[in-house]
């Protein structure tokens, strides 16, 4: 077979791992493969070139993605999705694997659509494609991020401050979640629950009149809050609570944004293992011609899920670990 393969979206630690084990096993298996550059722009653009195991050799444990990446969506342009198909057609692709979050795998659903072989693999630190359970790249950027909890519980403790941390999470908190059980948060600012800060600001207080001389309150950047006016548009979920707390409670405060930290470095262990495991499962489905299909993390399994199940939505962080941050954080 000639398989074709992309990483697409924001990227992440484990990618590389990923595109790894689908070139070694593919190659093993007899298969060409052909990389393309950039996600579907790549695609579109014809920026192909083969994929031997030679140019996987030390990628293992690197972050980002050998192929880089692009956000772009070829169903969302004029023309796309038959560039897209010239493409495939002209270089000679059997089944296109598209490593990516929920925007490049629901593109994938919809070329499928369109009679384009195409298998899944979920990627995103926000852990948060449904169909799966688990996504490349969650794993280190839980780790990145509890790191710099930790870390600001010692300066906060060292200052009697209120640490506030921007963590990324638009429209899920996985990774705040996450990151604030695992690094011992005070308190979870999270886009599933929203904060009324003047019952946060009255829980701080009393944690501090109990003798506590300073906190660490995570927040995930796409956090809600009740009864703000719109003044808080431009500013950032970590602003707001930055700037609430210190005004409500007169605590020295200070706000770190994460930002982009939380998507570099190299791969947990956990992530390559993931990520190997989904590029060797994704060859086995194209030699299987199971096509517009997810690999999917369920409980110590990789599944085949239908590509389909992406357009779902995002998905949800779990009751459980609701409560258990509801145990162990200021209330
Ligand atoms: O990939 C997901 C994500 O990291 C989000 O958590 C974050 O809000 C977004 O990407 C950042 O996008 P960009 O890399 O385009 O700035």
């Amino acid at each position: 077979m000639r398989i074709g393969l992309l990483t697409g979206g924001g990227d992440c630690p484990g990618l590389d791992a990923a595109i790894r084990g689908v070139v070694r096993v593919a190659e093993d298996e007899g298969d060409e493969i052909i990389g393309f550059r950039h996600g579907w722009r790549g695609v579109v653009d014809g920026e192909a070139s083969s994929l031997t195991t030679a140019d996987t050799k030390g990628i293992l444990q690197q972050g980002g993605t050998m192929l880089g990446t692009a956000r772009y969506h070829p169903d969302e342009h004029t023309g796309g999705v038959d560039m897209v198909l010239a493409t495939i057609d002209r270089v000679g692709v059997d089944v296109l694997i598209v490593i990516g979050g929920d925007g490049t795998l629901g593109s994938a659903h919809q070329l499928a659509l369109s009679g384009i072989p195409v298998i899944g693999i979920p990627k995103t630190i926000d852990n948060d494609v449904s169909g799966t359970t688990r996504c490349i790249g969650f794993d280190t950027a839980v780790a990145t991020a509890t790191e710099a909890v930790d870390r600001l519980h010692t300066t906060g403790e060292s200052h009697d401050r209120l640490m506030v941390v921007e963590v990324m999470g638009r429209t899920t908190g996985w990774l705040g979640l996450c990151a604030g059980i695992a690094g011992g948060a005070d308190a979870i600012c999270l886009p599933e629950e929203p904060t009324d800060l003047d019952k946060l600001a009255h829980a701080l207080q009393r944690r501090h009149d109990r003798g506590s001389t300073s906190s660490v309150v995570v927040v995930a950047e796409g956090a809600r809050f009740e009864d703000l006016t719109g003044s808080n548009c431009h500013r950032s979920a970590g602003e707001v609570v930055s700037d609430g707390l210190a005004a409500r409670t007169g605590y020295e405060t200070r706000l770190t944004v994460l930002g982009h930290v939380q998507r570099g470095g190299m791969p947990t262990a956990t992530d390559r293992l993931l990520a190997t495991s989904f590029g060797v499962a994704a060859v086995q489905a194209a030699h299987t011609r199971s096509f517009d299909t997810l690999m999917a993390s369920i409980d110590d399994r990789i599944e085949l899920v239908p590509l389909a199940e992406v357009a779902v939505g995002p998905r949800p962080v779990p009751k459980y670990l609701l409560d258990v941050a509801r145990y162990l954080t200021v209330r």
